[in-house]
């Protein structure tokens, strides 16, 4: 049977609020050896070793929690993972605990190969150090001997594109320098295990596409990856399985989709009801001629199929010839699936409207697949805007109850459902063509 190459077991890991630390972490610990040593740095053990010496720590304890609290899992060798959560679950904390650039304070951590982390911009590298000592620092934390990481070190300041700063400190990089060099670095020291936090939110398009290739082509080659990344669509192509972090803790783990849905339904704010009068959404210019919004659903949650009633309440102060109601729906990726017009569809709306009102909107049977969207709002008269709201609510679709088949129809397939039927023509006369 394979071996986990990740073991993870009962894992805490606590901080202290308001600590003044003089050397927080084994890497500025590092950071310290290495400039008052040079890069005389051979054996990994040595580092564990180090992290011991006394004057590590100056603590002056203010408060404690735990950024990381009974994490349990395992990792098998080829596999991409994805740890997806809000800002503060500790995410950051996981691989920095895995790569041993802080020690956890409590369970363990097992890891059979040689670990590449890129973490987030000013974890990876020590910002004091320059380009060339931090590749040295990298591939010493990895294990590696000086002869080695020299016999590579062009290569990294090749693909890097740094090579005229390589000798400033990293401090002096822009994120975009310090994320090719610290990529650079993790693609060439070829590592048994490639942790990555967030990357992809500092490269230009093109550094990102090359990035997630390179993770492609990682896993390809058997290696195993941990990728922390709040991009969705990126977790869901990379990633089989999923992690989910909630303040510290794991929420869910399994198959990627699952957890990033598990993820979404946690973390989106849906209303379908909200009072127009001061929205921060409005256009600059416009007053408040619409003044409450409310979808006739609860919890947010709208179903396929099922018909939708949505009322806008209006108040004219003066006469408004032919009003023109407006609602358009986008799906999360900001597409406007269909519009909605009170005057080019069946109503009974007078030609005119004064003072205060509501108008009804009734969509018989909602076309949307499972996911989420939103809703924006004008109002218009032939010729003229008078009033302009965007993403004035947002809510979600799910199925009532699953009655096209049992397939999993979601927004991943598309924004609409569309029926069809499939016939099997069978014309007995034909011969196969091949
Ligand atoms: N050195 C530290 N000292 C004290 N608290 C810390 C330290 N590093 C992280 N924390 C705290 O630990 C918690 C987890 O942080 P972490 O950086 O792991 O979150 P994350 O999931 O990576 O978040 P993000 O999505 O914003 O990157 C946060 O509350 C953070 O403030
Ligand atoms: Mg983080």
């Amino acid at each position: 049977m394979a071996k986990p190459i990740i073991q993870v077991k009962a894992l805490g890991k606590k901080y202290k609020i308001g600590a003044t630390l003089r050397h927080d972490t084994l890497r500025d610990y590092l950071a310290h050896y290495i400039k008052s040593y040079g890069c005389s740095l051979k054996n990994k053990n040595n580092f564990r070793n180090s992290e011991k010496y006394t004057g590590l720590s100056s603590l002056k304890a203010k408060r404690e929690f735990w950024a990381l609290k009974d994490i349990s899992f395992e990792v098998m060798q080829g596999e991409i993972i994805g740890i997806i959560g809000l800002n503060g679950a500790g995410k950051s904390t996981l691989l920095k605990v895995l790569s041993q650039i802080t020690e956890p304070t409590e369970g363990e951590s097992r890891i059979y190969g040689r670990v590449a982390s890129l973490l987030e911009v000013g974890t990876g590298f020590h910002p004091e150090l320059t380009g060339r000592e931090n590749i040295f620092l990298n591939g010493a934390i990895m294990g590696m001997t000086r002869a080695e990481i020299k016999k590579k070190f062009d290569e990294i300041v090749d693909f890097s594109g740094v090579e005229e700063f390589i000798d400033t400190p990293v401090k002096r990089y822009s994120s975009g320098m310090y994320v090719r060099l610290a990529f650079a670095v993790a693609a060439h020291l070829e590592p048994e295990i490639l942790l990555v936090d967030e990357v992809l939110a500092v490269g230009d398009a093109a550094f990102q596409k090359k990035c997630l290739g390179k993770m492609g082509n990682v896993v390809k080659e058997g290696r195993t990856v941990l990728f922390v990344s709040h991009n969705m669509g990126a977790v869901s192509s990379l990633c089989k399985r999923g992690i989910l972090l909630s303040k510290g803790r794991i929420k869910t783990i399994g198959e990627v989709n699952n957890t990033i849905a598990t993820y979404m339904q946690g973390t989106e704010k849906l209303s379908a009801s909200e009072n127009l009068i001061n929205h921060p959404n409005r256009a600059k210019g416009f007053r408040p001629l619409l003044t409450k919004f409310s979808m006739g659903i609860n919890n947010g949650i709208a179903y396929y199929g099922k018909p939708l009633e949505v009322k806008i309440s209006y108040s004219f102060d003066q006469k408004i010839a032919v009003p023109q109601f407006v609602m358009s729906f986008h799906n999360d990726c900001g597409v406007k699936v269909f519009t909605l017009f009170s005057d080019y569809q069946p109503n009974n709306i007078p030609n005119s409207l004064q003072g205060i009102g509501e108008v009804v909107c009734k969509i018989e049977s909602l076309p949307l697949l499972p996911g989420s969207y939103s809703v924006s709002l004008r109002l218009w008269q032939p010729g003229q805007k008078l009033d302009d709201i965007e993403n004035v609510a947002r809510f979600r679709v799910e199925w009532l109850e699953r009655d096209i088949g049992q397939f999993n129809w979601d927004s991943s397939l598309g924004v609409v459902y569309v029926n069809a039927y499939w016939q099997l023509h069978n014309d007995s006369t034909m011969a196969p063509i091949y």
